[in-house]
Order: structure tokens, then C-alpha cells, then sequence
């Protein structure tokens, strides 16, 4: 007995070395431990052995199936690491990889960075307001007139609770000053909607950078001044710009600020409406107040309000307004 298990463990040995897939190792499993395994049959012929015998012949059998066992599970794990080694042979590490695609900064998004940056050296924060506004804020307490063709149903996009969508970002102004006593020097960035029609230069939703500056002496001179500066950070110290008068009902006097920027082009391009806060204004904030911190005898100051795709189109030479909102990657990646 003790040599058939002799022979047998050598037998192993044998096909062992020469089954190199894992169905031929499972084949040689069912082959020694299966139910007709030729260590189950030995096993079988133990109540023949000797008793005498029987631990030795016992132990020697046990071992002999462990040692199959442990091989049979080596020898699969060398085949699997085989195979996967196989798989990556051909692996190239020198090969550059695939490029991953990322995305990158709206060109609006870039611009008003900017903007905020050069506004915030001169000392203003930023504000800011519900894109989804009341008359009072939009329209009555910037002394916008119930007839001002603004506000006519064709031009403003109304709620039927009777609030509009903001048609300008100048309702922040009136909100800054409702919550904060003077002095106030502030921008408000946002989107701005209105009624028209879209073609190139114009989309019923649009940007505007607002600015509030409010104090006991400020002046015309530091609204020409602090607009010169933002001009010069973001076009550069050869723009050329000037302030056409104009009206606005909630400033006098009120101007259109227009540039010409010589890498640009030679024509005056309009970019912006400013001018000194309306009295009416600042008696409308005081009303609503509760007090007199707006007192037009004691306080000036001056806003404006820049047309931030307008902006945006000049200084990185965009012919078409609707490019900003197509998502167009072919336009879009060339702003990363
Ligand atoms: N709100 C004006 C518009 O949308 C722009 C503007 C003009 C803003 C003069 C101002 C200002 O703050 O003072 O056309």
C-alpha cells in the first residue's frame, strides 16, 4: 500500500508538470480527488489495511492529498500570473498616454474675473441681487417713470405675480442702499434680460457689470477717473475713451461711455451708461428706509453700468453674441 501511494505521488508529479491550462489542472483534481479519484478509491482500501498499519499508511495517504491539493492551487495561481504577464508583453510604458480632455473657463466667466480684480484694487466689493425683481427695485425707485417704454410688456419679461425679470442690473444699486447705510463702493455683476429680438449683437438674456460709489464728496472727476482706470487694466494704457452725454432717468447727468482701443479698431465702440445718482433716487432709498442716510443735501455719488458681453466681444474680438451660448467646443477651447 505504502508504495502504491509512492507511486502515485510521483505519478502526480508527472502530470502536474505537464498540465499548463487551468481545465487540464481541474482535470487532474477530478482525476485524484474526485469521486472516482484514485486517492478516493485508495482511501477506500483502508478497511483492508493492517491495523497495525493503519496510522501509517492513514497519514501517508492524508498527506499525499494535501500535497495535491496545495499544488493543484499553486500551479492554477502560476498559470493565471502567466496569462496576465502574457497579456501585458506587448505594453508599451514609452507610449504617450491618452490625452484627457478638460474644460475651461467660459470667456465670460474669464473676463468678469478680471473685471472684479481690477474693480476690487480701487477699493470696491462685490454685491449682489435676485435676477427675479419687484417694479420698486427695478423701475419706481430708479425713477423710472409707470410710462417709460422700459417697462411696456414688449420690452420686459413680467411674472403674472407682477414681478419682471430683471431688465438691468441697476436694481442692485437700490438694494446695497436699502441695507447699507454710506459710504457704499460696490459692483454687481450679473445677468440682465429683456424682451428683444436675438440676433448678433443682442440675446434676451445678457450681462452687466453694475457700480455704485456713494459718499459725502464724491464726484463726476471720481467717476471719470475710476472708470479711466478699469478701462486701461482690462484694454491696456492706450485706450481712448469718452463720455457722451446721455439720459438715463436715474442719473444727472447721465453719459454713454464709449472706447476706441487702437489694436482693436479705429471706430468708437459704446460700452457702458454712467452718471451722477438722481436725487429722486436717493429720496426713494430714504422713503423706503425709514430714514434720511441718503439725504441728497449731504450725499452724491456716482453709477454705471457696463454691458459685460458687449465687453467681452471687443476685447477678444467675438463678431456674433450668440457664439457665447452655443457651446460650441470649436469656439469655447479657443479661451482656454
Ligand atoms: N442700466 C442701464 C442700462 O441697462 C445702464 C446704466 C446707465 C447703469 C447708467 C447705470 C448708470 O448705473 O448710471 O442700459
Amino acid at each position: 500500500m505504502q508504495e502504491i501511494i509512492h507511486q502515485l505521488s510521483d505519478q502526480f508529479k508527472a502530470d502536474l508538470n505537464s498540465s499548463n491550462t487551468t481545465e487540464s489542472i481541474e482535470n487532474l483534481r477530478i482525476r485524484y480527488l474526485g469521486k472516482q479519484g484514485h486517492i478516493t478509491l485508495l482511501s477506500q482500501q483502508m478497511r483492508n489495511v493492517p491495523p497495525d498499519q493503519k496510522p501509517i499508511i492513514g497519514s501517508a495517504l492524508n498527506q499525499l492529498r494535501q500535497t495535491i491539493l496545495d499544488q493543484l492551487q499553486l500551479k492554477t495561481i502560476q498559470i493565471q500570473k502567466a496569462a496576465e504577464a502574457a497579456r501585458y508583453a506587448n505594453f508599451d510604458p514609452s507610449l504617450p498616454g491618452y490625452p484627457f480632455p478638460h474644460g475651461s473657463i467660459h470667456p465670460i466667466s474669464q473676463l468678469l474675473a478680471r473685471a472684479v480684480a481690477a474693480f476690487r484694487r480701487i477699493g470696491f466689493s462685490l454685491a449682489s441681487g435676485p435676477e427675479i425683481e419687484t417694479e420698486f427695485h427695478c423701475f419706481d425707485a430708479l425713477n423710472t417713470p409707470p410710462d417709460h417704454p422700459a417697462r411696456n410688456e414688449l420690452d420686459t419679461f413680467y411674472l403674472p405675480d407682477g414681478r419682471l425679470l430683471r431688465t438691468h442690473t441697476s436694481s442692485v444699486q437700490i438694494r446695497v442702499m436699502q441695507q447699507n447705510p454710506p459710504p457704499i463702493r460696490v459692483i454687481a455683476p450679473g445677468p440682465a434680460y429683456r424682451r428683444d429680438e436675438i440676433d448678433a449683437t443682442h440675446l434676451a438674456q445678457f450681462h452687466q457689470l453694475e457700480g455704485l460709489c456713494v459718499g459725502p464728496d464724491v464726484s463726476l472727476a471720481d467717476l471719470k477717473g475710476t472708470i479711466l482706470f478699469f478701462l486701461r487694466e482690462m484694454f491696456g494704457p492706450s485706450v481712448q475713451c469718452r463720455f457722451r452725454p446721455h439720459y438715463f432717468p436715474f442719473t444727472e447727468p447721465s453719459f454713454e461711455i464709449d472706447i476706441r482701443s487702437p489694436q482693436i479698431s479705429e471706430e468708437w465702440m459704446e460700452l457702458a451708461g454712467c452718471g451722477m445718482v438722481h436725487p429722486a433716487v436717493f429720496e426713494a432709498v430714504c422713503n423706503s428706509r425709514g430714514d434720511r442716510a441718503y439725504d441728497p443735501d449731504t450725499i452724491t455719488g456716482f453709477a454705471f453700468g457696463f454691458g459685460l458681453d458687449r465687453l467681452a466681444m471687443n476685447l477678444l474680438g467675438i463678431p456674433d453674441i450668440r457664439m457665447l451660448i452655443e457651446n460650441d467646443l470649436r469656439f469655447l477651447s479657443q479661451f482656454s
